[in-house]
């Protein structure tokens, strides 16, 4: 950020002077961190409020950071792009995708440490990669080691009870609703699982030598190279799919990204469809420059269940399940495994 502009002190108070005081005082901290925080920020008084926004990234609302605005009995803390930011302590309100807000009453009570992470988050957003055209992923990525990762898992479902409890489950919804992808098929033994179980699988995968071998394994079956963050290349229209079971594929979405990607599932899920997602539990970012001896370079996003639930929830998705397991000890990763199943109203 380059030095921002501030207001004066003496504009601010006059502005904040028609206020109880101990709002004013909350107000006035707010301010500071915003100073600490966010030194490129420009603040005006807008819409009633003191607004900031960081000019080298658009104007008060394409740029925005958050706006203090000051209501009878509370400061209300708004963020523009509120439904971007984690929130791990469930402090903002509002149902609407933009302009989410904390309610601030009593300086004494404001959770100073999380409001701080906020504001911090939201100063380091970057709107140019909401719709900027997608970044490619790499669709190499699982090439290499694609053969040794079938012969590890395309076997795997005999060895993981809950996992086909599930999907017999999961079938027995969305058999009856047209076609069903296994997105991010790897060598589509959830597709085969599916499609045993008379729904309509096929599946799709960003690897070229996935898609091939999952044709070769799976003879009769269909797969198509796709990037499950734009489907409009398949083609998959609007509302045409039954179900998409994404397991373990979301995993590979840098986390901003996943909103936007949950949002082109939505598009593609008819209306009753159902989305059924996996995703190893936890908050860090695994790299590989190396697996099973083939260099690659692959990243693994963990997830928490509330946060990938709130990504759904954004995308537009009712959720239906959500499930946690242990990991199966010498079938898998060790780690511990989120399901989500959530459907499109
Ligand atoms: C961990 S493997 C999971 C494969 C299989 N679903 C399973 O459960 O074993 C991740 C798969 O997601 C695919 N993938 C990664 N990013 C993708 C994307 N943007 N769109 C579609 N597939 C993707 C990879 O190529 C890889 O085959």
């Amino acid at each position: 950020m380059k030095k921002g502009e501030f207001l004066s002190t003496g504009e601010v108070e006059r502005f904040l002077a028609h206020f109880p005081l101990g709002l004013q005082d909350i107000a006035l901290e707010l301010r500071n961190m915003l100073a600490s925080l966010c030194p490129g920020a420009t603040e005006r008084i807008l819409w009633g409020g003191l607004s900031y926004h960081d000019s080298a990234k658009g104007g008060p609302i394409r740029g925005a950071i958050c706006q203090i605005e000051l209501c009878d009995d509370h400061v209300r803390l708004s963020f523009i792009h509120g439904a971007r930011l984690k929130d791990p302590k469930a402090l903002l309100e509002g149902d609407r995708k933009s302009k989410r807000y904390v309610r601030l009453i009593s300086y004494e009570e404001v959770p100073w440490e999380a409001i701080t992470e906020l504001i911090r988050a939201a100063a380091d957003l970057d709107p140019s990669t909401f719709d900027a055209p997608l970044k490619p992923l790499r669709p190499r990525g699982y090439d290499p080691i694609a053969e040794e990762y079938a012969e590890k898992y395309f076997n795997e479902l005999d060895h993981k009870p809950f996992d086909r409890l599930l999907l017999d489950r999961f079938a027995a919804r969305v058999r009856d609703l047209g076609p069903v992808c296994d997105l991010g098929c790897g060598p589509g033994q959830i597709a085969r699982y599916l499609h045993e179980r008379g729904v309509d699988a096929f599946g799709v995968d960003l690897s070229p030598e996935m898609v091939a071998l999952a044709r070769r394994l799976n003879p009769g079956l269909r797969f198509e190279q796709g990037d499950m963050r734009d489907l409009r290349a398949l083609p998959a229209g609007d509302n045409a799919w039954g179900g998409i079971a994404a397991f373990y594929s979301i995993i590979h979405i840098p986390r901003q990204g996943v909103v936007r990607a949950l949002c082109e599932l939505w598009r593609v899920l008819r209306p009753g469809g159902s989305l059924l997602l996996a995703f190893h539990i936890g908050d860090e970012v695994v790299h590989l420059d190396e697996w099973w001896g083939k260099r690659v370079s692959l990243d693994f996003t963990f997830f928490s269940l509330e946060e990938m639930e709130d990504y759904i929830r954004q995308a537009g998705f009712d959720i239906l399940e959500v499930l946690e397991r242990a990991p199966y000890e010498s079938v898998e990763h060790s780690s511990q495994r989120g399901y989500i199943w959530a459907t499109k109203s």
